[in-house]
C-alpha cells in the first residue's frame, strides 16, 4: 500500500473509467482515446479473459496511463496483476486474507467498503481512500454525505451506477475524491472502434469540477 502514490494517481482526473476489455486488442486504443480526454487511471477489470493481457498492453504502450487492475480479489489476482504491470489495484469488498494479500505487494490498493462498518475497519488497516462500491444501490449521495461527519478522515472513490448524469452530484461532495464508472466506454463504442467518441466522453468526464 501506498497512500501518497494512490493519491496521486486518483487525483489527475476527476474521474476513473471502469472497463471490462473483451478483446485486448482494443485495450491500446482505447486507454489512448481516455489518456486524449484527460482520464489518465485507468481501471481494468479482471472479469475478462483479456484482462490482464490489456493491463499489460496498456502499461507498456500508453503513454501517460496509469493502468490498474480491478475486481481483484484475491491473492493470486493480486499477484497477476503486479505482475503484468498494473499500478494500482482496486477491490469491490474486501475480507481478511485480501487484505494480508495487499501487505505483500508495493502496489497502491484502493479497497472497496459499502457500509460505516467496513469503512471504518479499513481505516483501521491505514486505508483512508476506499473505494465506495456499489455506489448509487449501497445507498449514492446522501449515504456518502451521511458518511462525511463521523468519518472524517476517509475519502472515497464510488463507484456503480454513476453516469454523466450524477457524477457531479457525487464529485461536490467533499468526501469524494473521484468517481469510477463505465460509461465514459461503452461497448458498442468499443466495439465499433469509435475512439473519437469516447474521447470526447473522456473530455466530458474530465471537465467535471471536484468539492474535494
Ligand atoms: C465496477 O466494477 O466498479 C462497476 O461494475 C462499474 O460500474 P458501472 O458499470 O455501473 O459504472
Amino acid at each position: 500500500m501506498s497512500a501518497p502514490q494512490l493519491e496521486a494517481i486518483l487525483r489527475a482526473a476527476p474521474v476513473v473509467p471502469v472497463l471490462m476489455v473483451e478483446d485486448w486488442r482494443s485495450a491500446v486504443p482505447l486507454a489512448r482515446a481516455l489518456v486524449a480526454g484527460g482520464l489518465t487511471a485507468i481501471e481494468i477489470t479482471l472479469r475478462t479473459p483479456a484482462a490482464l493481457e490489456a493491463i499489460r498492453a496498456v502499461a507498456a504502450e500508453v503513454e501517460g496511463a496509469q493502468a490498474g487492475a480491478g475486481t481483484v480479489l484475491n491473492h493470486h489476482q493480486f499477484a497477476d496483476a503486479v505482475q503484468a504491470g498494473a499500478r494500482f489495484v482496486v477491490s469491490p469488498g474486501v475480507n481478511p486474507a485480501l487484505l494480508e494479500a495487499a501487505d505483500d505487494f508495493e502496489a497502491p490498493f484502493l479497497p472497496g467498503s459499502s457500509t460505516a462498518s467496513e469503512a471504518m475497519m479499513l481505516f483501521e488497516h491505514g486505508y483512508a481512500l476506499q473505494k465506495f462500491f456499489p455506489a448509487e444501490p449501497a445507498g449514492g449521495v446522501a449515504y456518502l454525505k451521511a458518511l462525511g461527519s463521523p468519518l472524517p478522515g476517509i475519502r472515497f472513490c464510488p463507484t456503480g451506477g454513476i453516469d454523466a448524469t450524477n457524477a457531479a452530484s457525487y464529485l461536490a461532495l467533499p468526501n469524494v475524491v473521484c468517481v469510477g464508472g463505465s460509461w465514459v466506454a461503452p461497448r458498442e463504442a468499443v466495439a465499433g472502434g469509435d475512439w473519437g467518441h469516447i474521447e470526447k466522453l473522456a473530455r466530458d468526464a474530465a471537465s467535471l469540477g471536484r468539492g474535494a
